[in-house]
């Protein structure tokens, strides 16, 4: 039995649908919140079963039986919270679960300090001494389906309003990784031993410069939009502004430091050891722009 725990999340679905059609027997650890009823779709879908154990991971007691029922743990909650990574932890212990394969981020590799950065690092060290056959993967940033924040919700704002505000000259690079890689990648390494206790980088098939990004997406969406620039410097003051008076921002003044840097992440050691082998953006943005229609 695999447990997926974080399967409500955007992540979630992708993954459960791969299980199921690789005919794992799956079990989804659900907090008493969350709603299983888009995952109950995506089982209906591949025609496969999945099972729902209530629990959370703020209370290491709600998971001791799921957890014991299970070989392998996927864990999809953001490492930044270490102290409820520290409760699955224990409870595996107490469990006699062995194995987990956890989803970190290419984040801890920026170089540029910053709070999460610090948390995630910690987390995988968490990880490293935990005495589990552990796997990390790192995805870079994820895109490819309606629930993503990234590529969508940028093509619904490109289509709503006809321009989009890039941050700096839009030279930098980056390797965004579509999300059915990163479910693949995870179904890859569970039975796989030579990804124990390794940390794999995974990432989209080629670097790519933001502004090519942008013409990809403009070409592919066939819809003309005005790119407007706007300089870091100036970028970061306004979003200073609107991040102190708004209660949810949609960006914070690190995400305008971050815009300009390169991120690109190799992945051969992932292609080395469980074949990983990444779409293209073009590929991954089209598919994306049809499931959007
Ligand atoms: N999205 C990206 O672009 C991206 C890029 C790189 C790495 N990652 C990493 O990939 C992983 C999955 O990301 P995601 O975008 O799928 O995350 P997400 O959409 O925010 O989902 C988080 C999941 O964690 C669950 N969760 C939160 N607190 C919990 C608790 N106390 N006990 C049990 N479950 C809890 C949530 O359940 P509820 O439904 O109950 O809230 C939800 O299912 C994360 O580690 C993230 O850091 C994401």
């Amino acid at each position: 039995m695999i447990l997926l725990i974080g399967a409500t999340g955007f992540l979630g679905k992708p993954v459960l649908e791969k299980l199921l059609k690789k005919s794992f027997k799956v079990s989804c650890l659900i907090r008493t919140s969350s709603s299983t009823l888009e995952l109950e779709d995506t089982a209906k879908k591949t025609g496969g079963e999945v099972d729902f154990s209530t629990g959370t991971l703020q209370s290491p007691d709600s998971i001791i039986t799921p957890l014991k029922k299970a070989e392998i743990a996927i864990y999809m909650v953001d490492l930044e919270h270490a102290n409820l990574l520290e409760n699955f932890i224990k409870a595996s212990e107490r469990a006699g679960l062995k194995r987990a394969v956890f989803i970190s981020s290419t984040t801890v590799l920026i170089p540029l300090e910053s709070k999460v950065k610090t948390k995630k690092i910690i987390s995988e060290n968490l990880i490293k001494n935990s005495g589990l056959d552990y796997t990390i993967l790192r995805p870079s940033m994820i895109y490819g389906s309606k629930d993503d924040n990234n590529f969508s919700s940028m093509i619904d704002f490109i289509k709503k309003r006809r321009f989009f505000i890039t941050f700096g000259s839009g030279n930098n690079l980056i390797q965004p990784i579509y999300i059915e890689d990163v479910a693949s990648a995870i179904v890859s390494t569970l039975n796989n031993k030579k990804t124990f206790k390794q940390i794999y980088n995974i990432s989209g098939k080629n670097p790519l410069k933001y502004n090519d990004m942008l013409e990809i997406v403009r070409h592919k969406l066939k819809k003309q939009f005005k790119s407007i620039k706007v300089p870091s410097g100036l970028g970061k003051f306004l979003i200073s502004i609107y991040a102190g008076i708004s209660r949810n921002p949609a960006l914070t003044p690190d995400q305008i430091d971050r815009t300009g840097i390169d991120k690109v992440y190799s992945y051969r050691k992932a292609s080395n050891d469980f074949n990983f082998s990444p779409t293209s953006f073009e590929e991954g943005i089209e598919k994306l722009i049809k499931e959007l229609k």
